[in-house]
């Protein structure tokens, strides 16, 4: 056997054999004889922490990215100890911890290895910052994948790839680059079909690889700060990814309009322009809830003040385009201009809210107003007095939601595009470099742009939108890809991004649809659209530099469709809105990547395409010119064509046509989809039903509405209404029960149910076990229904 000592080379320390062992309550320690610490906390009976120390000694434990109110509890701890090792035991785990050289090896209760260290925990000494780049190193297991990681641009399968967190303003980003705008240290790995996640919870720039460097070997690495990382068992993907959410939060429920289409374009200016934007939605007949002011509003690019000639009256404009049904939402960059006549600028200067440099002057580096200094957003009191600059934005003027940018921070005209390396922060009074706070610093600002916007437009809910982001900043705000570019790979990049984005915890996430940089064509646009409105952040928006970018910008074909599509969002409201319930309620991210859908079927685990919109919802975009239609793999299970109807069984692949007007959709069997009628913009109509589309499955199959007021606290106050549906299918009958909870009253009485896929005629129909005339509920030939919505059981039969 090897030992630690003897691989001590390339400057590489490991630690070497345990001479202590401790427990205190949910804490083990190993203590090794060269003065490694390795701390395991028991979170769960599946979630276990590792922490390394070097030198005896642990920093203060302090992070960004984990919930304060993840709830932690196990219920079986056991700890013996052999010749050779520790074994911790809880419900569902066994980790060995080698007295010799203190690498773990984790397995299941069946004895089934899922993790192991290879070198384990190794560091080297960083003469030149102090502190140590920690690694640690593991054993891929044969046919393992990856999976997670953020908002890589690259397949969705990691194996065989190295990547890099360290959040970068990467304009017009490519296929395969990396860094990008966000840094999410967390990956799923799927060894023979049971999968486990590892979170480490290190804000310095970190490496991951996935058997790139050495063919059998996964390896995570920082440079600076502890080895500490969560180990997270599934052994199903969604237990992974919930327990992940757990720990790093998932947001509030959004206000329902920032589920509906937004348009964006850098920049619509002067007012005129952005009423013309507005009314050419409504003349044309496309909803759409929200329009966008980028950088041009501003006075000089000065964050918080209005450019009154473009903008003469910002507060009427707000209230005129709300009375239109549109929310409009500003850019705050982190940027302040070095201008000594600007308020905001003076008043972070005299209460030192300004970030410094290693030897005390102000950092500054060049943005859009030219100089800039830069809020240190790590520290607690600058994001109190952030939050309290939107008071006049929200309150008094009526600015509905914030979109915050450049906060990388994105620096122009130096190489590193970063603020340098040697700036100070608070670190909420954990003193570091931008080593230490570049990932998390975006993070931090739009933590206090959501509190400022949350306090402000209360008791409405706030919505808040940001470029960068760390692991946890979806608690705050939803977040978009950044600068992509109007090409056909471009499309195939935002798929990736979006699914692997919901697998990473974050689910409130799109693109810029139809490509921020260059300038797509119309087919390109509409194919666009046809997968953002997919997206739970579902945005157009456009450098403005190459042409217009909106719905009617490239002709009455295209137009038609992009409306088409947004209609289809806006019936499937009640859906989407139930989805981010499910999100936030029980961490279910809202776009599932097929592997996660069926990770036992091994012909997910290479997909990249299809994805599941939701639970219920099975969508392939058509990411290629000219196309007819495209293959596509129809994962295992019953599904329905949500054009045709046609039932399909799935576990294969099949050509679906879908000309430049279609898009392949799905429904799962047994599914019960909630529409409401179309919409220009959310709380336009009064909802006169719900109209639930209803897909027979021989079987059962359970399905959700949730809703709410649409915005405001009420429904934490139990005013919600949430329906389970139990749908029941049999060769000749057909029932549906209804489980309430909540005390919400929905504005409608009725709800319509369209049967899809009934195996028999309707000659029978029993509301709550007494039989109804079919001439007083049925609304057409079509078997389609008008009940009431306060049945509890609905029961349908016929002759087949
Ligand atoms: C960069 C952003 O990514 C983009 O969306 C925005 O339009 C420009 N900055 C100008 O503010």
């Amino acid at each position: 056997m090897i030992t630690n000592t003897e691989l001590e080379y390339k400057g590489n320390l490991y630690p070497n054999h345990i001479v202590e062992f401790s427990q205190d309550s949910d804490k083990f320690y190993f203590t090794t004889a060269n003065g490694v610490v390795l701390q395991i906390t028991i979170l769960r009976g599946s979630i276990i922490r590792f922490r390394y120390a070097t030198n005896y000694n642990f920093e203060p434990d302090f992070s960004y990215a984990i919930d304060p109110s993840a709830t932690m509890g196990y219920s079986k701890l056991e700890v013996v100890e052999n010749d050779t090792e520790y074994i911790i035991s809880t419900a569902r785990l066994s980790v060995l911890v080698d007295k010799m050289t203190l690498r773990t090896q984790i397995s299941d209760l069946e004895g089934n290895i899922i993790c192991e260290d290879e070198l384990g925990f190794h560091w080297e000494e960083n003469y030149e910052y102090g502190g140590n780049t920690v690694k640690l190193s593991k054993i891929t297991q044969s046919g393992e994948s990856f999976y997670g990681m953020g908002d890589k641009a690259m397949h969705s399968n990691l194996k065989g790839k190295r990547v890099e967190n360290w959040v970068t303003d990467q304009f017009a980003f490519a296929k395969e680059q990396d860094p990008l705008y966000k840094a999410i240290p967390f990956y799923v790995g799927l060894n023979k079909g049971k999968a486990y996640g590892i979170y480490f919870d290190n804000s310095f720039r970190t490496g991951f690889d996935f058997s790139q460097e050495r063919r059998n070997i996964t390896s995570f690495w920082a440079d600076g700060g502890e080895m500490d990382y969560y180990f997270i068992f599934g052994p199903d993907m969604p237990k992974v990814v919930s327990s992940y959410s757990s720990l790093t939060g998932t947001p509030e429920l959004p206000p329902m309009w920032a589920l509906g289409f937004h348009q964006s374009k850098w920049s619509y200016y002067p007012e005129s322009n952005v009423k013309e934007v507005a009314s050419e939605f409504r003349k044309l007949q496309i909803p759409c809830d929200a329009i966008y002011l980028d950088i041009d509003y501003m006075d000089g690019f000065r964050c918080f003040t209005w450019d009154k000639n473009h903008f003469p009256d910002p507060k009427r404009m707000i209230s005129e385009l709300e009375q239109d049904g549109f929310k409009t939402v500003v850019m705050i960059d982190p940027g302040i201009k070095v201008d000594r006549n600007y308020w905001v600028y003076n008043e972070a200067l005299e209460n030192d809210y300004f970030c410094k440099r290693g030897d005390g002057p102000l950092m500054h580096g060049k943005v859009w107003p030219g100089e800039c200094n830069f809020p240190d957003f790590t520290n607690p009191a600058v994001r109190e007095w952030w939050a309290e600059l939107y008071k006049e934005f929200m309150s008094e003027l009526g600015v509905h939601a914030v979109w915050n940018d450049m906060n990388e921070p994105a620096v122009m005209e130096v190489p590193t595009k970063t603020a340098p390396l040697d700036t100070r922060h608070n670190y909420d009074g954990h003193p570091c470099t931008h080593r230490k706070a570049h990932n998390v610093y975006g993070m931090q600002m739009v933590r206090a742009t959501y509190e400022g916007v949350k306090k402000y437009v209360y008791p409405k809910r706030p919505f808040v939108i940001t470029r960068a982001a760390f692991a946890g900043t979806q608690r705050y705000s939803s977040t978009w890809t950044g600068d992509n570019v109007a090409t056909w790979e471009h499309l195939w990049i935002a798929n990736v991004q979006a699914q692997r984005m919901c697998l990473s915890g974050y689910s409130f996430v799109g693109s810029d649809i139809g490509g921020f940089a260059e300038q797509p064509d119309g087919e390109l646009f509409a194919r666009w659209v046809q997968l953002g409105i997919f997206h739970p952040f579902c945005r157009v928006h456009s450098s403005g530099d190459h042409g217009d970018q909106e719905p009617w910008s490239f002709g009455v074909e295209i137009t038609d469709i992009v409306r088409k599509f947004v209609n289809l969002r806006y019936q499937l409201l009640p859906y989407l809105y139930t989805m981010f319930y499910k999100y936030t309620k029980e961490n279910v991210p809202m776009l599932q990547s097929l592997v996660f859908f069926d990770q036992e079927d091994n012909q997910t685990h290479f997909r990249t395409d299809e994805f599941i919109f939701g639970e219920k919802i099975l969508i392939c975009p058509i990411q290629e010119p000219n196309a007819q239609g495209r293959r596509m793999y129809i994962p295992r299970g019953e599904w329905y064509d949500f054009w045709t109807n046609e039932h399909v069984v799935g576990g294969k692949e099949k050509w679906v046509a879908a000309e430049l007007n279609m898009l392949p959709i799905f429904v799962k069997a047994g599914a019960i989809i909630p529409k409401y009628p179309i919409q220009q913009y959310v709380g336009e109509k009064k909802i006169e039903e719900l109209i639930l589309e209803v897909y027979y499955k021989e079987g059962t199959e359970t399905s959700e509405v949730y809703e709410d007021a649409t915005n405001g606290y009420d429904y934490k106050k139990g005013r919600y209404s949430l329906s389970n549906y139990k749908l029941t299918g049999k060769d000749n009958s057909l029932t549906i029960q209804l489980f309430k909870d909540g005390t919400y009253n929905t504005e409608y009485d009725k709800m319509k149910l369209s049967f899809h896929g009934l195996p028999f005629e309707i000659e029978k129909v029993m509301i709550d076990n007494e039989e109804v005339s079919l001439q007083t509920i049925s609304v057409n030939t079509d078997n389609d229904l008008l009940i009431d919505k306060n049945f509890t059981l609905l029961h349908l039969s016929g002759k087949q």
